[in-house]
């Protein structure tokens, strides 16, 4: 009987029984049409539970694994497996109780869903392993990363609506290093850098310890107001301006065309240099043209492949007038020396297969069901977020002093979400009334169960006196 090996893996068992199964088969260990054994045998053999197993059979079918019959049993498929993973299940009717239930879920952090991703990686790091070129990947890079590499970062941004080219495109180990990288070549210690008034952290943490100063511009529906940042500038020059146009992390706004020639035109009147943090580009309800390519000349396309893509490959790519490419490069190199070309080429396949496109496209689907998912569960919450956003930004009802204090709170129940006070970047309270929820996390059926969860718990402010 097939005894899967399960000691050396985290996650639920049932995930742990089906990934158990895929590396059997992919081994030749189980060959197809194989018979497995009875939710009763591999129950009694793992100590677990019958309904286990078959949450774990049912997993291994819809990644295409295996096939079940009724009444005669589950087999490994015969027609070989898929490539990639079919698209994901329909979400279940009800809340269940998710086999991780003395797990602590985490929404603090907005991420891809790992489980589209897997069968991407694990198909590319086989192709990568069997690359002519591995070789050369292993061998040091030129400034700014290996020609190929900046190749596929330009095809990647020209997806996104720029007109890139690839002699000015540099690698950056994701869109963070990319942030210091651009802080530390093109501003100096005390100058003004601004970005919206609710940002994302990572971009505080940048200017402080590099010990620029840091001011938010107010927003409004459209992310940064035009008129405030044109007030700022007339007292002070600022040096840069970190824009987040699509999808604004935290508060998921889209500036309009409109919106992104203004913030172009002061850029020039002024005679700043613009960072347009292009991550969340590919969520856009509809495609627009990047923030970038309305003053190309003075702005740092800035875009990574983790939310798209993969995030523990830390891969970024940074698009730049030429005259800035050296101070960049040496940056690069003052801080990691070079970006991993063993990653790069991971990514420049995927890219160039297409496969990178393709998964960005189903986790933008994905996004979409999580989002149904939230308006169903959270739907009398007032929120912001866009039909295909990976997270939310909820404004907690009165009777919650803060979104630290329903951060606490939820910590009690095992649920990690972000106090929207991190992102206030004036430091004045903006955003202490929010928490930001990510949703792409595990499975729908756990995010359903969590919401869930949430939604009780943000109904009841006394439950931290329970
Ligand atoms: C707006 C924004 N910029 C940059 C980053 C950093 O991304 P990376 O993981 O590529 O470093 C994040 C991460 O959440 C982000 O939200």
């Amino acid at each position: 009987m097939w005894q899967p090996e399960l000691a050396h893996a985290d996650g639920p068992i049932y995930e742990r029984i089906a990934a158990a199964l895929e590396r059997d088969i992919r081994a030749g260990v189980l060959g197809s049409g194989t018979r497995l054994p009875t939710l009763k045998e591999l129950a009694a053999l793992l100590h677990v539970t019958p309904g286990t197993v078959n949450r774990a059979y049912e997993l291994a079918q819809r990644r295409g694994l295996v096939q079940g019959e009724v009444g005669r049993g589950t087999y490994v498929r015969a027609e070989g497996l898929p490539d990639v993973a079919p698209s994901a299940p329909a979400a279940p009717a009800s809340a269940t109780l998710p086999e991780s239930l003395n797990e602590w879920v985490d929404l603090t952090i907005v991420k891809p869903n790992l489980q589209l991703q897997e069968p991407y990686v694990r198909a590319a790091l086989q192709d990568l392993s069997q690359s002519p070129i591995l070789s050369e990947m292993l061998d040091y890079t030129p400034d700014g990363g290996h020609p190929l590499h900046r190749q596929a970062g330009a095809v990647w941004m020209q997806g996104a609506g720029l007109a890139a080219r690839p002699e000015q495109v540099l690698l950056t180990a994701g869109a963070q290093h990319g942030l210091w990288v651009a802080v530390n070549a093109l501003t100096r210690a005390g100058d003004l850098v601004l970005s919206e008034s609710l940002c994302y952290p990572g971009v505080a943490s940048v200017v402080h310890s590099l010990g620029r100063r840091l001011q938010g511009v107010a927003m409004d529906h459209e992310g940064m107001d035009p008129d405030s940042l044109r007030a700022l500038c007339q007292r002070e020059r600022p040096a840069m301006v970190i824009c987040i146009a699509t999808c604004q992390n935290p508060t998921t706004r889209v500036m309009s065309a409109a919106r992104r020639a203004r913030i172009a035109e002061i850029a020039r009147e002024f005679d700043f240099i613009l960072v347009d943090d292009d991550l969340y580009g590919f969520l856009a309800p509809q495609p627009m043209q990047p923030l970038a390519s309305y003053a190309p000349e003075r702005t740092l396309y800035l875009t990574s492949l983790s939310k798209s893509v993969f995030s523990t490959v830390r891969l970024g790519y940074l698009h730049c007038p030429p005259a800035w490419l050296a101070g960049l490069a040496a940056s690069v190199r003052t801080s990691v020396w070079m970006v991993s070309p063993l990653a790069a080429q991971l990514a420049t396949n995927l890219i160039n297969s297409g496969k990178a496109l393709e998964l960005s496209n189903a986790q933008r689907a994905e996004a979409q069901v999580r989002q149904q998912m939230a308006r169903e569960l959270l739907g009398e919450f007032e929120y912001s977020a866009l039909p295909t956003a990976f997270h939310i930004w909820l404004k907690l009802p009165p009777y919650w002093n803060s979104g630290d204090q329903f951060a606490a709170i939820a910590r009690g129940h095992q649920l990690l979400v972000a106090g929207g006070d991190a992102f206030s970047m004036n430091r004045d309270g903006e955003g202490r009334q929010y928490v930001r929820i990510a949703l792409m996390a595990s499975s729908r059926e756990q995010m359903r169960f969590v919401l869930t969860k949430l939604a009780g718990l943000l109904n009841m402010p006394d439950t931290r006196w329970l």
